[in-house]
Formats: structure tokens, sequence, C-alpha cells
């Protein structure tokens, strides 16, 4: 996000009578960003014509489709909005991308840079070479060239490979059986693409689990691919050559999107309906730690959607007066990950000392999730700290200070400093608030639409 800087300030307004405010509303929620990403990059290994329905427009999903457009593939149906149009994917498939003679641009976006790192490497005969802004040049990207350089990965990058800039010179790789030390679905996401265009079995496992929409919808296209589960760890097999054939793509609702609100609806009086949130436990642990803290959700599961790879629900959220801390166990981190900005605002209001644990992968997301998010407590009047990779929170806060927070043009922290505005005893300013666009372009309306 950082190229174009525009420096810029929202005021946040508080709701009148705070945590007394009765929400009674619905809204729809956006959709998903990881399965928007998987759902282009299936339709361009794909010959022919696919489509894409509910899209998300976001800014890196943008980077995405802005990737494959380079590579020769078409997609059209881009109304400029930021969800609700179906885009139309025409691609000469896998084995027929051009090399692009300007080097990619992915932006701000961690899933595109590691996923398409995976699939270029393993595609003979491509060259890319790709940078990211100045937030996605500071991520690892060591964890994912250095298993695909095991299997005969020939790419080069800052600092040995460990960084963008990057160039990816395609080969022909070796199927291969890795063991990864942390349970990310990016890294896993990589190698199964990767794996995709191999001779044989590749095989990653890893010490948990974590979203699991690469396996899902590669066992929906007919790919031959295995969980399996032995005690914490899993496994995924996949066996290649394998190419996916041209389909409609349905994307259910972002629930790490529904988060922000649903936790809106927690501290205020009253109900809020999001409607169409994907329910896949990967996705959703944050539901579960607010029920544990004694927050109250009815899934409506939807039974009348063909055609969704994946369960959706109406997810339906009522106020909570009173609200316990919670410990949480470290290999579910994964399942609540991206919320745990917003859900360490919800903590702020529970009783007695919550401990968040294993959240060291916080320190590598769009920005240093888990100093900002102290920091943003900490301006916002709250007790909270770290310890090791543990954030501890002790509450409740009994009154918000008004504050003036940057978000480091991390979206998700922008966009918990909003939700956590409307319960200050006055007005908050939050910079670069534009950088939302990156996951959900919309939420200062859709915020704006509930008072
Ligand atoms: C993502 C996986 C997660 C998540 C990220 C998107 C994906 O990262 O935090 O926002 O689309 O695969 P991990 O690689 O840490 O699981």
């Amino acid at each position: 996000m950082s190229s174009k800087r525009t420096p810029q300030l929202v005021t946040v307004r508080p709701w009148d009578d705070g945590r007394a405010w009765s929400l009674q509303s619905e809204i729809l929620c956006p959709p998903d960003k990881s399965v928007t990403h998987r759902s282009v990059m299936l339709a361009a290994m794909a010959r022919g014509e696919s489509e894409i329905v509910y899209p998300l427009m976001g800014a890196d999903c943008r980077s995405t489709m802005a990737v494959f457009r380079a590579l020769g593939v078409t997609i059209e149906g881009d109304t400029g909005g930021s969800a609700g149009a179906t885009v139309r994917v025409s691609s000469p498939g896998w084995d027929g991308w051009r090399s692009p003679l300007t080097p990619l641009d992915y932006g701000n976006s961690g899933t595109t840079a590691r996923l398409l790192t995976g699939l270029f490497a393993a595609t003979p005969g491509l060259f890319v070479s790709c940078f990211g802004d100045a937030s996605l040049s500071t991520r690892p990207m060591g964890r994912v060239v250095t298993p695909l350089r095991a299997m005969g990965a020939k790419i080069l990058g800052r600092d040995d490979g460990r960084l963008l800039p990057m160039a990816v010179y395609g080969q022909p790789l070796k199927a291969a059986n890795h063991t990864v030390d942390k349970a990310t679905a990016q890294v896993k996401s990589a190698l199964i693409l990767a794996g995709l265009n191999c001779e044989g079995q590749t095989q990653v496992t890893l010490p948990g689990g974590s979203r699991d929409h690469t396996e899902r919808m590669l066992a929906a296209l007919g790919a031959p691919i295995a969980v399996t589960k032995q005690g914490p760890n899993e496994t995924v097999t996949v066996t290649g050559p394998f190419r996916p054939a041209a389909r409609r793509h349905l994307v259910p609702g972002d629930p790490s999107s529904a988060a922000f609100f649903a936790v809106l609806a927690v501290l205020s009086s009253g109900t809020l309906v999001i409607k169409g949130v994907l329910d896949n436990d990967t996705r959703t642990g944050f539901v579960t730690l607010l029920e544990q803290m004694g927050a109250k959700f009815e899934r409506r599961r939807l039974v009348d959607r063909p055609g969704y790879l994946e369960p959706v629900m109406d997810l339906v959220v009522h106020g909570a007066r009173e609200l316990k801390a919670i410990e949480t166990d470290p290999a579910a981190a994964p399942t609540f990950i991206d919320e745990v900005p917003i859900l360490a605002v919800a903590a702020m209001f529970a009783s007695g000392k919550s401990r968040l644990r294993g959240l060291g992968e916080l320190r590598v997301k769009e920005s240093d999730r888990l100093s900002k998010v102290v920091e943003l407590l900490t301006v916002a009047g709250a007790r909270v700290w770290t310890e090791g990779d543990d954030l501890l929170i002790e509450g409740p806060t009994e009154q918000v200070q008004p504050f003036v927070f940057d978000p480091a043009e991390d979206h998700r922290l922008a966009m918990a400093a909003s939700i956590l505005a409307k319960f200050a005893h006055a007005p908050c300013r939050i910079a670069d608030p534009q950088c939302v666009a990156v996951s959900f372009p919309d939420f200062f309306e859709v915020l704006a639409s509930l008072g």
C-alpha cells in the first residue's frame, strides 16, 4: 500500500450510549479473500472459460488478477466495484502462460506472493520477476523458497531468496516430502500447487491444521489429494501431474471480515445478522472464542446454495452485557490468526486476564501485528502486554480513551481500531483509512450504515 501513500485521517465518532447502543441490523458479508485468490489461480490454470461469482475485488485479489493478465489470461467483468460482479476468466491454460515483459507487482498480498512462487517455480519455461510494497518486502519468503529449491526450483531473490524482489525461472520440479515447522496455509498451498506439476507424490506435513481451501477446492476439481492427521500433525499428499478444468467458482462471505462486525455486535446490545458467511472450522475460531467469552451466536446453515464448495451460513450475533476472559490453545491460533486485532478489542471488555497464546506469526503479517495491537489497546487505555509469543489483556477497561492511531497501513489494524473507536468517550482518529481496501473496500460504508 505504501507506494501511493496519501496521508489521511478518518475520524470515527463513538456511539452516544456506547455499549448500550442497540444494534438491530442485517449486513451482507463481503466475499472471502483467500477463496477469491484461489479461484483466480485455479481458473487461470484451467484451459478455457471459467466464471468467478461474487469475487472480492479488494486490492490483494486485484494484485492476483493483474498478475494473470500479464501472463496472457483474460479477466473480464470487473465493474470497478468491491464485490458482487461475476468475473469471467479465459485462459490458455497452465502450459500456455507467457513470460511477462515487466516485473509483476504483488502489492501488499502475501497470498499472491507465496502461492504464485510455488506455481511459477513449477512452470517450465516461464520466467517472472516480482516485487511487492514496503510491507510485503519485509515478509519472509524463505519459507516457500527453501522447500521449493529442494524440489529443484530456480529462484533468485534479495537476501538469498528470503525476501522480495525475486526472480523465478520455472523448471520441471521433482516431487518431494516436506516437513514444515509452522502451520501455515500459504506455505502448504504453495507446495501443493507446485506438486500438481510434478510426477508422483508431493507430501507436506505441518505441525497442525490451517485454512484448507486449497485442498477442498482441488478435491472438488477431482485432483488426487488426501489429508491425513496424526496427533496434531497434518499431512497433505497430492499426486501429479494434474490439470484443473475450467468451472464456475462461487465465493462465500469472508469470516475474517465478518469478525469486525461480530465483535461490534457482541459489544453492543441487540442483534446483528451477517449474511452468507463461510462456515469452515479452520476459519471460524473467532466465533468459538467469543462464545467462550460469553457471547451468543446462532449459525443458520444455508442449505439451498448449490455450487458452493464449502458450507455457508447466516451468522446471528447477539449483544452480550458480560464477557469473561479467555485463555487460548496455541494449536488453535491458525483458526483465528487474522482476527487477533479485533479479538483483542473484545478482550478489553472482558473481566479478568485473557491470554491468547502462540501468536508469533503475527509479527510477520502485514505489519508487526503483535506490537501494533499492544500499541492500539494501550493508547485506548487498556492494560495489555506480551509474554514471549502470548498476548495478555487485563479487563474490563472501564473507559476507552479517545485515541489517534496509525495502523502502519495494515488493513486489519485500521478496522479493529475503527470498531474500538465506537466505544470511546470522544471521537478517535485513524491514519491511512484507505488501507482497508486490501480486504474490505466498503468497510467504512458498512460501519456508517450501522449508526
Ligand atoms: C492465508 C493464510 C494465512 C492468513 C492469510 C491468508 C491464505 O496465513 O493469515 O491472511 O490465503 O492462505 P498463513 O500462511 O500464516 O496460514
